[in-house]
């Protein structure tokens, strides 16, 4: 790739302002002075460095946002701000993009991505990544619930969910585990059962949880490793 479009895809300025800042001798590739912007970088192995700084160069940006209430989970909307509204400074370069949805009102891990082939791997309806969510009812949960969301939900519109796991883990509270991403599908499943989903929290996408230290509308980068926890079941 071009030197330019490499250090533009890092976030490094314009391809016109880079294009000045390599001519002026503030880039090198390992080790040397490059003042052409149409010089060729393997950006899987080459060491770049622009104005003294190593510049690492990542393909795609994976970023866990702790959504707060009465954002939409989209990258346009006329009415409400967006999640991409959200995103700091440093990625609007990129065209990211939430994997899936959490509702206006949900609060939690959503991941905010320009990696299309991860969010079909996430979201594909074969995947079955399990997501877990805390919920706030306004009725109590009962032994026959537990049992029910174990052997699965018959929805409104007739499809019956995957088998679910729910756990009451306060008055009220329950922590409950889907293996699908139907619209709404955790307040219609407690609707099912005569419940009403008051607060909801998403806080776990396969093995990886949400990062407890960030606050509501902040984001920050997901490790490789995390990443790896994405698929465990
Ligand atoms: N289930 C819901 O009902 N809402 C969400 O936002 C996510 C899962």
């Amino acid at each position: 790739m071009r030197l330019d479009k490499f250090l533009a895809d890092c976030g490094c300025g314009t391809r016109s302002e880079l294009k000045k800042l390599i001519k002026s001798g503030a880039a090198t590739v390992n080790g040397s002075v490059v003042r052409t912007a149409d010089f060729r970088v393997d950006e899987s192995a080459a060491v770049v460095e622009l104005l003294g700084k190593k510049i690492e160069y990542k393909k795609h940006i994976y970023l866990m946002l702790n959504k707060p209430q009465g954002v939409v989970s989209a990258t346009e909307d006329n009415l409400h701000r967006t999640v991409t509204d959200l995103v700091p400074a440093e990625y609007a370069h990129r065209n990211l993009f939430p994997i899936g949805r959490l509702d206006i009102d949900t609060e939690g891990f959503l991941i905010l991505t320009d990696d299309g082939e991860l969010s079909h791997r996430l979201t594909s309806p074969r995947s079955h990544i399990p997501k877990t969510y805390i919920a706030r009812l306004a009725g109590k949960i009962s032994e026959s619930d537990i049992e029910a969301f174990e052997r699965g939900i018959t929805l409104d519109d007739g499809h019956v969910t995957l088998p679910a796991k729910l756990r009451e883990i306060g008055e009220n509270i329950a922590e409950t585990v889907i293996f699908e991403g139907r619209f709404h599908q955790i307040k219609r499943m407690f609707a099912a059962v005569g419940n009403k989903v008051e607060y909801l929290k998403r806080t776990k996408i396969g093995g990886l949880e949400l990062d407890e230290a960030l606050p509501l509308g902040e984001m920050r980068e997901i490790t490789p490793e995390e990443l790896e926890r994405l698929y465990e079941r």
